[in-house]
């Protein structure tokens, strides 16, 4: 198939790219002249295990190209994946879909015959009925349909989630969209992956429902977590209890400093504003959304209460920034407010991750970065870990320990086994489990200090 992929963000890249390596003739389009050189180059312009591989390899093979030029990128296509961005709209919480319409437009434009235009970007319900009329309205001669087909695919393991997903999700208004849907996804035919065939607004609610029920998951286990601490039990051993029911499943149970990323945080406030525009109330996704925001203060109430109960003045390391391993994605990564907390209460940050400096340092202010971790934590009085980098994990405790002026060692994600960070000398708080004796100093800050409060007001909070 020839296929064109308008958008070169992480969908858009990874999926052209998959398509491509399927077998498909494909072309990924982007407005930044920038991107497409680097691309063309075979640079990539995320951090994503293996994808300047299959990229090169797709390139080099003649089966994946890359332009600035819509019109002449989709002229002759069978297929049109509208992979744009939907950020969240200023004060609204819903998305701004000015990028999704303004792609069908042109490709409604530029297309010179029939075709399926597949919106993978994640869209409220009815924006492909919206983005339908959009391309009727410049093609009245209604050859070219509309298709939702959400996109499942996890940072850090995209490419996989691409080519081995646990289903793929279509919505289709006819049956000639539903043999080019069904073309496009071949290589599943053989039934090795369950394919959902159904209608537009079911696939574009399927995608927004599973992000907001993985995101309320990890909120569940978060506050179970909070009452391990009190009850002296441990988090992880409750998750894999809880989780070998298969009713249940153990993933998404691993307690934290809280959600980020490009998708869980944009997606759930989406499916709020949706839910309030057609009159309906999702108490529990709104107590996610308040649950994430509540912890995420509550992490940088949990470190300076470790360290004693006032950081002024103190050092603190911080290992891991970005918000989940292998990936350099910073976008409401929980570091970024600790950090900022930390500082509002007078501590100085050094802070180190394998790749995401480079974006931290254009968010976050006054922080030190190092590219080696031992160098970021010597003479700190304490380090507290937020990403859990299998780096981080492997990083030497004793040596750490004899870099560091304490013994404060706050493990925001249980990277290091509790026993061997013990027995490096390190006094630990972690999540979940029950607190050191030796760590409660009696002084507890409260959570109403106004240097906790979050400069991130949600959709909920706002109410
Ligand atoms: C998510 C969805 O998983 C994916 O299907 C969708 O297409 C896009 O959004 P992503 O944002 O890349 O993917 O990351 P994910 O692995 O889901 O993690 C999201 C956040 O949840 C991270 O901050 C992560 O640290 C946190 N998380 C995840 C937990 O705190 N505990 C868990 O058990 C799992």
């Amino acid at each position: 198939m020839k296929i064109a992929v308008i958008g070169t963000g992480y969908v858009g890249l990874v999926s052209g790219t998959c398509f491509a390596e399927w077998g498909n003739e494909v072309i990924c389009v982007d407005k930044n002249v920038e991107k497409i050189m680097q691309l063309s180059k075979g640079r990539i312009p995320i951090y994503e295990p293996g994808l300047e591989t299959l990229v090169a390899r797709n390139q080099k093979a003649g089966r994946l190209s890359f332009t600035t030029n819509l019109s002449e990128a989709v002229r002759n296509v069978d297929v049109v994946l509208i992979a744009v961005g939907t950020p969240p709209r200023a004060g609204h919480g819903d998305a701004d879909l000015s990028f999704v319409h303004m792609a069908a437009k042109e490709i409604a434009h530029a297309l010179s015959g029939p075709a399926v235009v597949v919106v993978k970007s994640t869209v409220p319900v009815g924006t492909c009925d919206a983005v339908q009329k959009i391309i009727d309205a410049v093609r009245p001669a209604g050859d070219v349909s509309v298709a939702s087909n959400p996109e499942f695919l996890r940072e850090g393991s995209a490419i996989d989630d691409f080519l081995f997903p646990d289903r793929v999700v279509i919505g289709v208004e006819d049956e000639r969209t539903e043999a080019v849907m069904a073309a496009l996804y071949e290589p599943f035919s053989d039934g090795s992956t369950p394919v959902v065939m159904t209608k537009r607004r079911s696939a574009e609610l399927i995608k927004y429902a599973s992000n907001a029920f993985l995101a309320t998951k990890i909120m569940f286990i978060n506050e179970l977590a909070d009452l391990c601490e009190r009850v002296g039990t441990d988090v992880s051993e409750l998750a894999l209890g809880v989780g070998l029911d298969h009713r249940i499943g153990r993933a998404f149970l691993n307690a934290g400093p809280g959600y980020g990323g490009s998708c869980f945080p944009k997606d759930t406030l989406a499916l709020l504003r949706t839910a309030q525009d057609f009159g309906v109330t999702l108490r529990i996704v709104e107590e996610t959304v308040s649950s994430n925001e509540a912890r995420k203060r509550k992490m940088a109430l949990k470190v300076v209460d470790a360290i004693g109960g006032d950081v002024d003045g103190l050092t603190i390391a911080v290992l891991g920034l970005t918000f989940k391993p292998d990936t350099d994605d910073m976008r409401d990564a929980p570091s970024v407010s600790l950090i900022e907390t930390l500082q509002r209460f007078g501590a100085t940050v050094r802070a180190h991750d394998p790749v995401g400096m480079s974006n931290a340092s254009r968010i976050l202010e006054n922080v030190a970065f190092f590219e080696d971790p031992y160098e970021c934590v010597r003479d700190a009085d304490a380090i507290v870990v937020v990403t859990e980098w299998e780096s981080i994990r492997q990083l030497d405790l004793v040596r750490l320990k004899s870099l560091v002026r304490s013994s404060n060692l706050i493990d925001l994600r249980n990277a290091f086994a509790r026993g061997a960070a013990r027995a490096a000398g390190f006094s630990v708080s972690s999540i979940g489990r029950p607190s050191e004796p030796e760590l409660r100093t009696g002084k507890s800050l409260s959570e109403a200090d106004p240097r906790f409060a979050s400069p991130v007001r949600s959709l909920v909070d706002a109410r």
